[in-house]
């Protein structure tokens, strides 16, 4: 079954095709960067207008580079949850039109399982379940147990700040460019990561064993730098590399910590803080964990991510009404505490 997969949430336009969940025969992903790059942060109107403009060609794109027709598509899988909401809605609207004229199957996807499905698209290496999931984006921090592609138990998130809210925010501040994470990850190799002593949120007890907070470091990197200065001379690298070792630390003791509770070692990684070079490095350390990491096309959203899961959806016999409308906020994946 070959299913054109289509991601609209934010600032990336992209169309897929997978055959049978599995195979990508196609992944066009066109970012929207340098248009929000002025604002330092993606502008909705400005996502759903380009969206708007773009998602024809980019799916048709999708199809060439398949070599494949529309009519060889035989069933749309698209995002409706979670996102922008303006966004979604173009993605959206584009798949129910594609399904309906063609008069083929559509389901509607979760964003955020998605990414979790992300791994299994690789030809070698696929985790299987169940395993640790870890998904770090600029709007979720979640750390759950994935027993399948739709049944993930959350066991920790952010109290605050995302992770990737933490880099941008930080990044803004110092004007240090955009995309925050993708920056700073670039410069901390430059920085000494002892330039600042940072703290370490003291957060990893009780029911918040799996939990992870932001907000703290943000501050301290914002307001204090001063407080934690250890360097007499610094730089922005040294800023950078400083705050990004707390905050991959922060995810990695609340990580570490699921991993020896549940006794599950296989760890997916998703979402586009997975991207990481620290976070990666620091993971693949850990000689009793197997770290499975996407490739970076499917680390961040991504049209593949979405065929390859609403692949499993749609061999249940599952479908989507034509009247599914967009929801801006994740369901689903919410702590439920004692
Ligand atoms: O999953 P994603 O592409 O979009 C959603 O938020 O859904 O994730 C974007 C986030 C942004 O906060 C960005 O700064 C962060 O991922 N990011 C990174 C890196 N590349 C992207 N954060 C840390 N290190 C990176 N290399
Ligand atoms: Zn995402």
């Amino acid at each position: 079954m070959k299913v054109l997969g289509i991601e609209t949430s934010c600032d990336e336009c992209s169309a897929a095709i997978v055959e049978d969940g599995e195979k990508i025969l196609s992944n066009v992903i066109a970012t929207q960067i340098p248009f929000h790059a002025p604002w330092s942060g993606v502008v909705p109107e400005i996502a759903s207008r380009k969206h708007t403009e773009w998602i024809y060609a980019v799916a048709k794109e999708a199809l060439e580079k398949a070599e494949l027709d529309v009519k060889d598509i035989d069933a749309v899988a698209v995002t409706n949850r979670p996102g922008l909401s303006g966004s979604l809605l173009v993605g959206l609207s584009f798949a129910k039109a594609f399904a309906w004229a063609l008069n083929i199957p559509f389901i509607a996807i979760d964003h955020m399982l998605a990414h979790l499905y992300a791994p299994r698209l690789l030809p070698d290496n696929r985790p299987e379940y169940p395993f640790l999931g870890l998904l770090v984006s600029g709007g979720h921090t979640i750390i759950c147990r994935a027993d399948n592609f739709d049944d993930i138990t959350v066991l920790g998130t952010t109290i605050d700040d995302a992770a990737g809210e933490a880099f941008d925010k930080v990044a803004k501040f110092y004007n240090f460019g955009y995309p925050g994470g993708k920056v700073i990850d670039d410069m901390s190799h430059n920085g000494d990561s002892g330039a600042f002593n940072f703290p370490l949120p003291s957060l990893h007890k009780g029911d918040h064993r799996y939990d992870v907070s932001y907000s703290g470091l943000k501050t301290a990197v914002i307001n204090q730098l001063e407080m934690f200065r250890v360097k007499k001379e610094f730089t922005n690298e040294d800023i950078a590399a400083s705050f990004q070792k707390i905050a991959v630390e922060i995810l990695l003791r609340a990580l570490l910590n699921a991993a020896q509770d549940t006794g599950l070692c296989t760890i997916v990684a998703g979402g586009g803080v997975a991207a990481n070079s620290l976070l990666r490095i620091r993971l693949a350390e850990q000689k009793h964990l197997r770290c499975v990491f996407p490739p970076l096309d499917l680390c961040g959203d991504n049209g593949a991510m979405i065929a390859g899961i609403g692949y499993h959806y749609l061999v249940r016999g599952e479908r989507s009404p034509l009247n599914t409308t967009v929801c801006a906020r994740v369901t689903g994946f919410k702590k439920k505490y004692p």
